[in-house]
């Protein structure tokens, strides 16, 4: 019976002229988990809507205190990153000298150059079960990072913002944010590394920042046994394990967070004081921005 009608859909296809052939099969997107929270940007998405609530993305956090999102998101021209396949498309986070975020009821946080483009509200579905967060990256090599500086440009931080499930960093690492463990000392790490922190601030996994591809990063947090385990690929690759399930307090309720968060050099507090260079330009491009349930081992890659 089965085999009946697939004769006959291929009999049809071949009558009408239809390609049944791999155009067909690269358009399908390689997403085959519940998606929990979406920040793929479709295709047609204009930069006016990421001041709206029609963005993915808060319109208000955390950002500089007088830009807007419109102003902070460009669309850059590049291929699209492989979970944006078949209908969303890249975006880029930008900073400048005016990226100075002022929280509500703090004061403006002249350490850091920030922009983050912010998920869920702490209190979501991706905050419990077994999730997947998943995000790629590309460079822009005319606003590239200086990697004398620490980067944090993906993180999961805890509603009591006292710290991150996880975080994604880059650059040479701030003394204040040493690893805690013994293999990894700040001095060893490479400035040229992507460093995956959990969240004790412990290193967990590297790997070198690709200047003309796309990497693809995931990060399953089971909040059921405590754990988090990293997958990643370049370009269009199938994401692979590259650790087992690692122990890692994921306590604490949180939200997701994807831009740049440029730390200064000379600083004492991180946050209020230390040095950042004038004229500043750099940016970071993202794509397939998702959070999947993961629950019974499904994963994306
Ligand atoms: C984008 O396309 C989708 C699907 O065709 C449509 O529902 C949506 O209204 C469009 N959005 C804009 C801003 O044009
Ligand atoms: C897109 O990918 C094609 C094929 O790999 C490549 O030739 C082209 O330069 C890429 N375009 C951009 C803007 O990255
Ligand atoms: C934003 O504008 C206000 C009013 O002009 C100013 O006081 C504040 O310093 C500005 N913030 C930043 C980060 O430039
Ligand atoms: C957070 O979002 C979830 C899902 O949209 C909703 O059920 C919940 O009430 C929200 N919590 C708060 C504190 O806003
Ligand atoms: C990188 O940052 C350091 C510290 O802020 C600064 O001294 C240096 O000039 C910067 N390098 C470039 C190439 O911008
Ligand atoms: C440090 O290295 C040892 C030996 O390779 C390993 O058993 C241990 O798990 C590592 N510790 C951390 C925190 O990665
Ligand atoms: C938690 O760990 C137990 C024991 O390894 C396993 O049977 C169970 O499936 C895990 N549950 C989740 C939600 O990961």
């Amino acid at each position: 019976m089965i085999i009946v009608i697939s004769i006959s859909t291929a009999f049809v296809a071949a009558l009408f002229g239809i390609a049944l052939g791999s155009p067909v099969a690269r358009s399908v997107s390689a997403i085959k988990c519940p998606i929990t929270i979406d920040g793929r940007v479709p295709t047609n998405f204009t930069l006016p809507m990421f001041d709206t609530t029609a963005s993915p993305f808060s319109p208000q956090y955390s950002k500089g205190q007088n830009l807007t999102w419109s102003q902070i998101i460009k669309l850059p021209d590049v291929n699209v990153s492989k979970f944006d396949i078949p209908g969303d498309k890249a975006i880029e986070v930008t900073i400048n000298d005016q990226s100075i975020f002022l929280p509500g009821g703090g004061k403006q946080q002249l350490g850091f150059r920030r922009a983050g483009l912010l998920m869920g509200n702490g209190s979501d579905a991706t905050n419990v079960g077994v999730k997947t967060f998943h995000w790629s990256v590309q460079q822009d090599s005319s606003m590239k990072m200086n990697l004398t500086h620490e980067y944090m440009n993906v993180w999961h931080e805890r509603n009591d913002y006292n710290g991150n499930q996880f975080s994604f960093n880059t650059g040479i690492m701030l003394a204040q944010d040493k690893p805690t463990d013994t293999n990894v000392s700040t001095t060893g790490l490479d400035k040229n590394l992507w460093k995956i922190l959990n969240n004790k601030n412990d290193v967990i996994w590297t790997t070198y920042i690709v200047w003309d591809n796309w990497q693809n990063f995931a990060v399953t947090v089971d909040y059921v046994n405590n754990t988090l385990q990293i997958w990643y690929s370049v370009g269009s690759g199938p994401l692979q394990a590259v650790t087992e399930p690692l122990a890692n307090d994921n306590s604490g309720g949180g939200q997701f967070q994807i831009g740049i968060a440029k730390k200064p050099t000379e600083t004492i507090t991180v946050v209020y004081d230390g040095y950042q260079e004038s004229n500043l330009h750099e940016g970071q491009i993202y794509g397939g921005i998702f959070i999947e349930d993961s629950i019974g081992g499904c994963i994306s890659t």
